[in-house]
């Protein structure tokens, strides 16, 4: 589907939860923050009923993000059902990799194509700072899992607050050379302030090009990230609210009081 701006939208990132078990500094306050309702949170039915939807109008292109979308119980059988969707190319995860030692295997085997993990830094006492308690072993065990089940290509998402030269950035790229992973560095963001920039390495950020919906955990299809406009599913309809959406997309992302990473996704 094109939309106002001839841009081709075959892309949607789904955040399946707002929920995460770590605090990472730039993404959330220690105390966390207001999480959504239950009732608000989209069951994986309507989850794939959007999917569905938005398959023949041209997505492609599938990614599962949070929060932590691993903290989701159920979450395997969801991939699996994604992926046995036809018209699905290409699907994908980004995780935190805390939980992915015990179900990267099963994600494999479930159909998942490919996986993100964040990590910022190699060293565990900054690793156990920058996200307030994590535990940099479990990261590494993870990535060593997703290895070993065969996702490929896994690529590293780290932050960084100044440049990609600054010490936790460079480690991250000393230990993605040594173990033949793809590293992107992602300059810190601030969504209210409108600050973003496009992604070292990646696709995000780069508004010309931007071929993405995002849909929340409570259902809202948002066009932009950098942008407070979103379309409620279940008031509009699954279908109204992608057409909305796809109508509204700016172009260029400008800021969002509304909205943050934890619940949209990055
Ligand atoms: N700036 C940039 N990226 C962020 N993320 C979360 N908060 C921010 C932020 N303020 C991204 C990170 C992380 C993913 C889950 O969300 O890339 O890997
Ligand atoms: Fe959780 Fe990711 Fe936010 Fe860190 S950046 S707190 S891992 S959602």
């Amino acid at each position: 589907m094109y939309d106002c701006f001839n841009r081709n939208i075959n892309y949607l990132r789904i955040s399946v939860t707002d929920r995460c078990n770590l605090r990472c500094r730039y993404c959330m306050p220690a105390e966390g923050v207001p999480l959504i309702s239950h009732s608000d949170i989209l069951s994986y039915e309507e989850m794939l009923r959007v999917i569905a939807t938005a398959v023949p109008m041209g997505i492609t292109k599938v990614r599962i993000t949070g929060g932590e979308p691993l903290v989701r119980k159920g979450i395997v059988q969801f991939v699996e059902k994604v992926a046995a969707m036809k018209g699905i190319q290409d699907l994908g995860l980004t995780t935190n990799g805390t939980l992915l030692a015990g179900c990267a295997q099963a994600l494999a085997g479930a159909g998942l194509h490919r996986i993100n993990i964040s990590l910022d830094t190699t060293d565990p006492v900054r690793y156990h700072d920058i996200t307030r308690g994590g535990d940099l072993l479990q990261v590494f065990r993870g990535i060593e899992a997703a290895r070993k089940a065969g996702l490929s290509p896994i690529k590293i998402n780290c932050v960084v607050r100044s440049s990609s030269d600054e010490p936790d950035a460079q480690s991250v790229r000393e230990f993605c050379e040594k173990n033949g992973l793809e590293v992107r560095f992602i300059h810190e963001m601030s969504l209210a302030e409108g600050h973003f920039t496009i992604v070292e390495n990646g696709h995000g950020g780069d508004c010309i090009h931007c071929n993405r919906l995002r849909l929340t955990a409570n259902g809202m299809i948002r066009p932009c990230l950098f942008n407070d406009i979103q379309f409620n599913i279940r008031q509009l309809g699954i279908k109204e609210a992608l057409e909305a959406a796809l109508k509204n997309k700016p172009e260029k992302g400008t800021v969002n009081l509304n909205g943050s990473f934890h619940n949209i996704g990055g």
